[in-house]
């Protein structure tokens, strides 16, 4: 029986990960790297229009930086849906080795080819570069200051559906399993990351949503182990909720602002990080950032829009996130004080840019000029 022997080497590959879990070392220090390398990686459809802006902004902001070589912006090639597909690979070999010599990465959105249109059915590169980079911590603030909202999402970025996700059996004609994987090292590194922050940032409100009521082993799991986590922290208020009841808070006009912090496995993460962000105004506004304790990667949380490509309005793609993440990256190497210059400007673009996302709105370009004329 085939099957039997996938899910001997499926359980065999996550008993090593856990062993990778346990051997990984600390943070990486910026503050003692005499140079920062920082990847640039366009992706497809508007993923080159609204690179090019960040990457103008990102040139004046870090002028002086990139001039003196303490900073360096490098082009990152090669992650397009055409080169991985004439390599029939999901990151290339060559394109992850030199990912893998950047401290940090701007990266654009990336096509996952789909096997409906015949393209060969290889795996997310967002997945494959979280899962290779170990970037364990999805970190997706939502903030609405006239709202009263202020949430940021602690979204568990390598385990739950996804470390599986490609892996899954067909049985026979009839049955096909997925699988769903929690560890509890996996577990308390992303509870630790949301706690840390909730305690920075003056004990926020710790809220676990999870399905634990029907995934007993992986989410009940999850949630005694960030219940476990939370007793070192005895000042932070802390509840669980499931994700369905959550769906509807986040809606919730009299009880959502209550909430601060998130901590959600994989697949719940990633779903109600798309509604956060629709209630801010779009998935095209929301940044987020994909952290481990070696690497991180910034990202637009939208995807690549090729129905705005095919529509020939690709131009008038809103960089607000990719913008937004390239801010996060500031703050995470370090640069604050240039991380908030942009944050102040991007808001006051979007508060003057109408963005409509074809052409009765603005360009990424004029979009661009604003932030720009607006850093001070
Ligand atoms: C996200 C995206 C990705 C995900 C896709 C592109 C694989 O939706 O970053 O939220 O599912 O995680
Ligand atoms: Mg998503």
């Amino acid at each position: 029986m085939e099957y039997i022997k996938h899910l001997e080497k499926i359980i065999e590959e996550q008993l090593a990960r856990v062993e990778r879990i346990k051997n990984s070392h600390g943070f990486t220090d910026f503050t003692n790297l005499d140079k920062i390398v920082i990847g640039i990686i366009d992706g497809d459809g508007i993923g080159p229009i609204i690179l090019k802006e960040a990457k103008r902004v990102l040139n004046e902001l870090l002028k002086d930086e990139i001039s003196s070589c303490k900073i360096e912006l490098r082009a990152i090639d090669g992650l397009t849906l055409e080169n991985r597909i004439a390599k029939n690979a999901t990151v290339p070999e060559d394109v992850l080795n030199a990912i893998k010599e950047c401290h940090v990465l701007l990266k654009g959105p990336t096509t996952t080819p789909s096997k409906a249109a015949n393209l060969p059915n290889i795996e997310s590169a967002n997945v494959t570069l979280r899962r290779e980079l170990d970037l364990f911590a999805n970190v997706r603030p939502v903030c609405i200051p006239e709202k009263n909202i202020d949430w940021v999402f602690y979204r568990e970025n390598t385990e739950g559906e996804y470390a599986l996700g490609s892996k899954g059996i067909e049985i026979n004609e009839e049955i096909s399993m997925d699988f769903k994987v929690t560890t509890t090292g996996g577990t308390k590194r992303i509870a630790k990351a949301a706690f840390e922050y909730a305690k920075a940032n003056g004990n926020k409100n710790v809220s676990i949503v999870t399905k634990a009521n029907i995934m007993k082993k992986t989410d009940g799991k999850f949630l005694d182990l960030c219940y476990q986590v939370a007793k070192d922290y005895p000042n932070i208020h802390v509840d669980d909720w499931y994700v369905d009841i959550m769906a509807a808070n986040l809606v919730n006009e009299q009880i959502r602002s209550n909430f601060n912090v998130f901590i959600l496995p994989n697949l719940y993460g990633d779903i109600i990080t798309d509604e956060a962000a629709q209630i801010q105004g779009g998935v095209g506004t929301a940044g987020s950032a994909n952290v481990g304790a070696q690497y991180a990667m910034f990202e637009a949380i939208h995807g690549s829009a090729p129905r705005m490509v095919a529509d020939d309005i690709a131009e008038y793609a809103n960089p607000s996130s990719i913008l937004k993440a390239a801010e996060m990256m500031l703050r995470h190497i370090g640069y604050t004080e240039k991380a908030d210059k942009l944050l102040a400007a991007l808001n006051l673009a979007q508060a003057n840019k109408h963005m409509t996302g074809d052409a009765s709105g603005e360009t990424a370009a004029a979009f661009a000029d604003y932030v720009l004329s607006a850093l001070v």
